[in-house]
């Protein structure tokens, strides 16, 4: 598989001096074309921050951000911006929809940016929007949607200009669970279909079922990386292993009985 994303020992802290916060403290990770992640952790855990540099709008403090073979950290503001808008695209927890424009027209104008204002791009965001469910609803203005409906025009608004890397801040946050779980679903397909590569934070474990790895930070820092099938189906369905998770927020490090190894026979 071939890496999208690679993050090397980045460093954010803010602050100073006894207020200083390192809200991500050394995180090195591979992204792959293909593969959609979720990232999981408490509250304040740096979950956004670290989402946030990787989409090229937060400076690091110190580390090394590549995508397409070029460092994100060390690009001119105006590069920078350039480059995210060809390579880049995300769906943050305010969804930033432009007020004044219908659900269409807001992922129109991603095509725009990017230069692919086509019919054929035209196309994609009215198939994009019908299979985010939003059939009847591509001409609505934001206020006129529900906040479930504004993150779906916001997840179809971040996968429009066919960027190497989509991120997404709880999506689904608005969402009743089942249309969770469609949501989460449809966009997992699409990262799959169109090989992009995705990380979706989310503090639902329950969809975790449709990632291919999960990564757990704690304090600024990963605390594990979970690939296999079996811990995957077992964090989004605690019951079926007997065992319950510390919450939704985040799991410990030792209850998740399918990662234990085997007893020695
Ligand atoms: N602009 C800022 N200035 C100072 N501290 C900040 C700033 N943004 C975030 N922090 C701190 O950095 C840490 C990580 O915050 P972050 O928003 O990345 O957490 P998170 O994992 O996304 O949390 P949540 O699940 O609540 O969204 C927290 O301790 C937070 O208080
Ligand atoms: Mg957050």
């Amino acid at each position: 598989m071939q890496v999208a994303l690679r993050a090397e020992q980045l460093v954010k802290t803010y602050g100073s001096g006894d207020s200083q916060v390192n809200a991500v403290d050394n995180v090195s990770v591979d992204l792959y074309q293909g593969e959609l992640v979720a990232l999981v952790g408490p509250s304040g855990s740096g979950k956004t921050t670290l989402l946030a540099m990787l989409a090229g709008l937060l400076r690091p403090t110190s580390g090394a951000i590549m995508i397409e073979d070029q460092d994100l950290t060390t690009m001119r503001e105006r590069d920078r911006a350039a480059f995210r808008k060809l390579h880049i695209g995300f769906a943050f927890q305010a969804n930033n929809l432009v007020p004044y424009l219908t659900a269409l027209e807001n992922v129109e104008l991603m095509l725009r940016l990017s230069g692919q204002r086509t019919p054929a791009g035209r196309e994609r965001a009215r198939e994009l929007l019908v299979r985010l469910g939003l059939e009847e609803r591509i001409h609505g203005l934001p206020r006129q949607l529900s906040g479930g409906q504004q993150q779906r025009v916001a997840i179809a608004r971040s996968l429009i200009s066919q960027p190497t890397l989509v991120l997404a801040d709880e999506p689904t946050a608005s969402l009743d669970s089942e249309r969770a779980f469609q949501v989460v679903q449809t966009f997992a397909q699409l990262v799959h279909e169109q090989n992009r590569a995705g990380i979706l934070v989310t503090h639902d474990l329950r969809l975790v079922e449709y990632v291919d790895r999960v990564i757990q930070m704690l304090d600024g820092r990963i605390e594990r990386i979970l690939e296999a099938q079996e811990d995957l189906s077992c964090l989004a369905n605690p019951e079926r292993c007997g065992r319950i998770p510390m919450g939704t927020l985040g799991f410990s490090g030792d209850d998740c009985p399918c990662s234990e190894p085997e007893p020695a026979a």
